[in-house]
C-alpha cells in the first residue's frame, strides 16, 4: 500500500450557507460591536467546514469574506494559519500527531514512525482507500499525558507508545471506536504511581488526620461546622505558641467528630 498527497479533489465553483448555518452566523455576528463583524471570522470557518465535509473549500472563504465584509486574503490568512482548518478533503480518519517538545521527549518520533509503518504513509499523506490521513502538528495541550494524537479534531489518544497506537489504528480500522484518553490506563492527568491527594501526602509525612468520619467516609460540613472552622481560622491566624496549636488541633478534631456524616443524616 502506498501514500500519496491527496490531489483527487476539486475546488468547489460556489459555496452556500445553509438556512439554518446562516441564522447561527448572525447569532455569531451578533456577539461583536458594529463594524467589527470580522471578529466572528472563526466560527464562521468552522460552520464552513462541518458543512462540507470536514473541510473548508476557497469559494466558502470568499462567502465568508462576503458576508463579514472583509477581504478574502484575511479569511485566507486565518484559515492557514491554524491546523484546526481542513483545506482539502482528509481520510475518514484524520490523525494530527503532536510532535512539539514535550511529546517528543515522551516518544513521538517513535509512536510516528509506527503510525507510518502500519497505515503504509508518510505524514502528510493520505491512505489509497481514504480511511487515514496522517499529519504533524503543534502542541494539543495535553502535554502530560504525551505523546498524543487528536483524531478528527476531536478525540485525543493519550499516553501512546509504538504498541499501543497499532491497537488504535486497527480498531479504528475495524470500524470501532477507541476508548479516547489516556491508553496507558491512567485516569486524567492522574500521576503515574496513582491517586495521591493532599491528605494522603500528609499522613505519609506522619501528620494524622483529625477527624474520622464514620463509615470510613469525611463527615460533611454543616453550616454550624463550617461556621465555626471560619472562627478557628480567623483564630489561628493569632496563634504563634505551639501549645496552643495543640489545643487548636485538639478543638477542631472534637468538633469535627460531632459532626454527622453524609450516610447517616
Ligand atoms: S507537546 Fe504534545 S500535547 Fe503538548
Amino acid at each position: 500500500m502506498s501514500g500519496h498527497p491527496r490531489k483527487d479533489f476539486e475546488q468547489p465553483k460556489s459555496f452556500k450557507f445553509t438556512p439554518a448555518n446562516m441564522k447561527l452566523i448572525e447569532t455569531h455576528i451578533a456577539k461583536y460591536p458594529k463594524g467589527k463583524q470580522a471578529s466572528a471570522v472563526m466560527p464562521l470557518l468552522d460552520i464552513a467546514q462541518n458543512q462540507n465535509d470536514d473541510w473548508i473549500p476557497e469559494a466558502a472563504m470568499e462567502e465568508i469574506g462576503h458576508i463579514l465584509d472583509m477581504p478574502r486574503i484575511k479569511v485566507f490568512e486565518v484559515a492557514t494559519f491554524y491546523t484546526m482548518y481542513n483545506l482539502q478533503p482528509k481520510g475518514k480518519h484524520y490523525l494530527q500527531v503532536c510532535t512539539t517538545t514535550p511529546c517528543w521527549l515522551a516518544g513521538s518520533a517513535d509512536m510516528v514512525k509506527a503510525c507510518e509503518k502500519h497505515l503504509g504513509i508518510k505524514m502528510g499523506e493520505t491512505t489509497p482507500d481514504g480511511s487515514f490521513t496522517l499529519s504533524e502538528v503543534e502542541c494539543l495541550g495535553a502535554c502530560v499525558n504525551a505523546p498524543v494524537i487528536q483524531r478528527n479534531g476531536d478525540d485525543l489518544y493519550e499516553d501512546l507508545t509504538p504498541e499501543n497506537v497499532v491497537r488504535v489504528l486497527d480498531t479504528l480500522k475495524s470500524g470501532k471506536k477507541p476508548a479516547h484518553g489516556s491508553q496507558a490506563g491512567r485516569t486524567t492527568s492522574m500521576g503515574v504511581k496513582g491517586a495521591t491527594c493532599l491528605h494522603e501526602q500528609a499522613e505519609k509525612c506522619g501528620i494524622k488526620k483529625w477527624y474520622q468520619g464514620h463509615h470510613g467516609q469525611r463527615p460533611r460540613l454543616d453550616n454550624r461546622g463550617s461556621q465555626k472552622i471560619r472562627v478557628t481560622r480567623s483564630w489561628r491566624r493569632r496563634v504563634s505558641d505551639r501549645d496552643e496549636m495543640v489545643v487548636y488541633a485538639q478543638r477542631v478534631k472534637r468538633w469535627a467528630s460531632e459532626l454527622p456524616c453524609y450516610q447517616c443524616r
